[in-house]
């Protein structure tokens, strides 16, 4: 099958590189020339395991192309997969603006038939939109070529039959795919979905839909348009929903002297709630969940419904950096020239994406206070030279670095090369042996055994 990718950016680029590896045929587009430059040397302008070696193998199979021109790549494929950013507006509330031009540019460049997908996560009704301004936009280069045809009496006939042929409903079929790829583990996730969601208004879309994913071993769930794209906000919400419920019972642990990590592991054993979403933590970040939750209560608002609970779950998510930053000024007392060394500043693990990152208010808050910052990171350090512009955070080499004459460690990434760090080293570098773990990574208890000082979330010593 031929597919054209537009918006090559974590959602296209994952996507287009596993369809290729599927074997389709895949023109992946985006308007930013540099990125494109990038890739067609097998270059992906971030970190994800495996991505780069899937590229540069398709591309060398001839099943993987990267161009900046959408009416190449709507020419070329019959399935059009709509994967550009959808970034918030200041309220909160999604921005569609990318995703209007792309449709309106599709409108334009389709020859025939084509099936436009929207994989990038959009507010419920989009799907309409899309359809709506397909819709006119076909018709507003008929309109146009008419006019032209009139001027030209000779050849205005033949084509005013045939323009008009092309107004007819079955030219174009819209559909929903939402993405549940998780950063870190997208590719794995690609092949292996839970489930795959479709929403479709007509058998020839779902046909083709069904032969695009052909080969992948899950249940494809086919609903109407709206409802595909509301399972993918009730997704997000949910899984944002958990995390600020285990958060909230941390604090009760705290006041109770229980420990969250038990009280995490004997709740999830219930089928019913599952164990998955109840590490409790510094919060929730990344290009998502924020982005998302804030864009569902707006939703939500704008349809006449006060969804008080999802308000509670990115209330409970705010607090939870200012409790951890509160927890730094209460075990060093005054901040100002003290050192504090940071671990981690990726907003999960196994990617270097700094989007919405913790780290990023933590940080300017600890700098705020007059702290000097020291920070390490396996992967995110390029990116976040970029976003703590200046002299003033000093990035280290490796963890044993970042120890090195720290007044305390404060741990904001659960990377596995913290997991196993010497922290009998690590303590002898540390001028003061105290650790603030944002993620839960040691055993409180074999943390006091060795010396330290630990001050983590939701469990005591
Ligand atoms: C998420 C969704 O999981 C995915 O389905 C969707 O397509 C995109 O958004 P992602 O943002 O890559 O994926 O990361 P995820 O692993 O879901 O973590 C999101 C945030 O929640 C991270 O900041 C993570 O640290 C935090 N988190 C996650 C917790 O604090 N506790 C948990 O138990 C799980």
């Amino acid at each position: 099958m031929n597919i054209a990718i537009i918006g090559s950016g974590y959602v296209g680029l994952v996507t287009g590189a596993c369809f290729a590896e599927m074997g389709h045929k895949v023109i992946c587009v985006d308007s930013d020339t540099a990125k494109i430059k990038l890739l067609k040397k097998g270059k992906p302008h971030f970190y994800e395991e495996g991505l780069e070696e899937m590229i540069q193998r398709n591309m060398r199979n001839g099943r993987l192309f990267f161009s900046s021109s959408i009416r190449e790549a709507v020419r070329k494929s019959l399935v059009i997969f709509i994967c550009v950013g959808t970034p918030p507006k200041p309220n909160g509330e999604a921005d569609l603006s990318y995703v209007e031009n792309v449709s309106i540019e599709v409108a334009r460049a389709m020859p025939s038939y084509r099936l436009i997908v929207e994989k990038s996560t959009v507010p419920v009704e989009t799907g309409k939109w899309i359809e709506h301004t397909i819709r006119l936009n076909i018709k507003k280069k008929i309109g146009s070529r008419l006019s032209a045809d009139r001027s030209c009496l000779s050849a205005g006939r033949s084509r005013l039959s045939a323009d008009r042929s092309c107004l007819s409903a079955d030219r174009f079929d819209v559909a929903s795919n939402p993405e549940f790829l998780r950063e870190g583990s997208a590719i794995n996730d690609f092949f292996n979905p839970d489930r795959i969601v479709i929403g479709v208004e007509s058998e020839r879309a779902k046909e083709i839909l069904k032969e695009v994913y052909k080969g992948i071993d899950t249940e494809i769930v086919f609903t109407d348009i709206k409802s595909a794209e509301l399972i993918k906000h009730a997704s997000n919400s949910f899984l944002a929903m958990k995390i600020s419920f285990i958060n909230s019972i941390a604090r009760i642990c705290e006041r109770t002297g229980a420990d969250v990590e038990m009280v995490a592991y004997g709740l999830g054993l219930d089928k019913r709630i599952g164990r998955h979403f109840l590490k409790s933590g510094i919060g929730y970040g990344g290009p998502c969940f924020p982005k998302d939750v804030d864009a569902f209560i707006h939703i939500a608002d704008k349809l006449g419904y006060d969804f008080s609970l999802l308000k509670a779950v990115k209330k409970v998510n705010d607090e939870q950096k200012a409790l951890f930053i509160k927890k730094i000024e209460e075990s060093l007392w005054i901040l100002k020239d003290k050192t504090i060394g940071v671990l981690g500043l990726s907003f999960k693990p196994n990617t270097d994406d700094m989007r919405n990152a913790p780290s990023i208010d933590i940080i300017n808050s600890l700098k705020g206070s007059g702290a000097r910052i020291k920070a390490y990171d396996p992967q995110a350090m390029k990116k976040a030279m970029s976003i703590f512009k200046g002299k003033w955070i000093q990035f280290c080499n490796g963890p044993y670095d970042v120890a090195r004459g720290s007044d305390a460690i404060v741990i904001l990434t659960e990377w596995h090369e913290f997991e196993v760090l010497d922290l009998i080293r690590l303590k002898k570098l540390m001028r003061n042996p105290l650790i603030i773990d944002g993620r839960n990574i040691f055993d409180p208890k074999k943390m006091k055994k060795l010396g330290f000082r630990y001050i983590c979330i939701g469990r005591t010593a």
